[in-house]
């Protein structure tokens, strides 16, 4: 079994559902607390032990790239000013050089399309995906939790949550045979099935271990729900000639692609924050008394 070392951020998505907000900014560049969005799913990925990370972007998306890059005039004034905490904190922020990569879907195709996108980085070894508008909130981080099962089990892992059946239409859904624990078996999945259609209430949460194969199958993969190409469509083929497992994983998750699922997130993370947690509850307090 090849360890995990890669994973893939698609960070190309237009951010319609939170226009205006998203008109000349990145969704995932939006501020959650104290960083951009983007900045805990990096966190996520690099405390699960990601090496590398592909960011799959689009046009209008380069102050991702710049995010990640050192700011020398930035750094110069701070040291000026002796902000040595604060540049600490830049430094922490910053993956090592050379461990990201981007490459640019040149068309909203869909999210197995982006993936697809960056099959030459990945190579023939297994991969992470993450969906950076979903961000979770757990200790370990669910990537990491995700990394313990796949190096007992390995094979493909998905993250599954239970969700109220009227919302199955918004997302993937798992069809689920048997249950150990955290870990699922599955019979197969579907993209945005309707109420009568899903298999489950299951959906899944935006993060993923996959195997290269996959790559193969998204080469070809045709349209799906939305006249979109699908991850799912091309996982659900996979499932035939590799094991998959659904991961129930411990944490909440905030979808920030939508605007209450935003603010949701900012609720909570300011909430759990460790130094602006408890002025944060006061503050919210107060505004609802
Ligand atoms: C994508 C995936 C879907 C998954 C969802 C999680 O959908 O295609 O399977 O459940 O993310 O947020 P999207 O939100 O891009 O429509």
């Amino acid at each position: 079994m090849k360890p995990l070392r890669k994973a893939v951020l698609p960070v190309a998505g237009l951010g319609t559902r939170v226009l205006p907000a998203t008109k000349s900014i990145p969704k995932e560049m939006l501020p959650v607390v104290d960083r951009p969005a983007v900045q805990y799913v990096v966190d996520e990925a690099r405390e699960a032990g990601i090496e590398h990370i592909v960011f799959v972007t689009g046009r209008a998306k380069s102050a991702i790239e710049d995010y990640f890059d050192r700011a020398f005039e930035l750094e110069t004034i701070l040291q000026g000013k002796g902000k040595r905490d604060v540049l600490e904190m830049l430094a922490n922020s910053l993956p090592e050089p050379g461990s990201m990569s981007f490459v640019r879907q040149q068309a909203p195709l869909g999210l197995g399309h982006a993936i697809w996108c960056a099959r030459d980085i990945i190579g023939d070894e297994p991969f992470a995906v993450l969906l950076p508008d979903v961000l979770i909130q757990s200790a370990p981080g669910c990537l990491a939790q995700m990394v313990t099962a796949y190096n007992e089990k390995g094979g493909n892992i998905i993250a599954v949550d239970e969700i109220p059946r009227k919302d199955v239409c918004k997302y993937g859904v798992i069809d689920p045979k048997s249950q150990n624990g955290r870990l699922i078996e599955m019979r197969g999945m579907v993209e945005k099935p309707s109420i009568e259609a899903a298999p489950s209430n299951l959906k899944i949460t935006g993060r993923y271990i996959l195997q290269p194969e996959v790559m193969r199958l998204l080469a070809d993969q045709k349209s799906g729900a939305g006249g979109e190409i699908q991850l799912t469509d091309a996982m659900a083929r996979l499932m035939k000639d590799q094991p998959f497992y659904g991961y129930q994983y411990e944490g909440a998750d905030y979808d920030c692609g939508d605007r209450l699922g935003y603010l949701r997130a900012v609720t909570h993370f300011a909430l759990n924050h460790k130094t602006l947690g408890p002025a944060a509850r006061a503050m919210f307090e107060k505004a609802l008394s």
